[in-house]
């Protein structure tokens, strides 16, 4: 299996309207999307979501902002899929992040970031695993 990276549309960016043009972006890259749903989450999962996060000043914000409004939860699939899909992300603060990337375009603001993407390998299969099922987890080639 190539490797999988969990990617999560914030509620800023669903609310601006910004879903279609962020995953374009993964879709025109060659990445394979192989789950996704649109929900609200609750805190319970939110806590877990960032629980490494749990010290930090900006935590219980984060949790009750990630909370406000439904979330896009993806997983894309693709040779390494983890470090490539940061860099389309761009910094996780969007004022250092370059343009052509999605938060050096469409954020100013390191609270309001639009996309949540994993850090890393490990990460990623704790990510996947808290937000999805294995049997939703769509197993697809394309037709050749
Ligand atoms: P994300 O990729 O979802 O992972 C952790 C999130 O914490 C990060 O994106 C930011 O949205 C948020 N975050 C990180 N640093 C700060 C900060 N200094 N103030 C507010 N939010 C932050």
């Amino acid at each position: 299996k190539d490797e999988r990276t969990f990617l999560m549309i914030k509620p800023d960016a669903v609310h601006r309207g910004l879903i279609a043009d962020i995953i374009k972006r993964f879709e025109q890259k060659g990445f394979k999307l192989v789950a996704m749903k649109f929900v609200k989450a609750s805190e319970e999962l939110l806590k877990k979501h960032y629980e490494e996060l749990a010290k930090k000043p900006f935590y219980n914000g984060l949790v009750k902002y990630m909370g406000s409004g439904p979330v896009v939860a993806m997983v894309w699939e693709g040779q390494g899929a983890v470090l490539t899909c940061r860099a389309i992300l761009g910094e996780t603060d969007p004022a250092k992040s370059k343009p052509g990337t999605v938060r050096g375009d469409f954020s100013i603001h390191i609270g309001r970031n639009i996309c949540h993407g994993s850090d890393s390998v490990d990460t990623a299969n704790r990510e996947i695993k808290l937000w999805f099922k294995d049997e939703e987890l769509v197993d697809w080639e394309p037709e050749m």
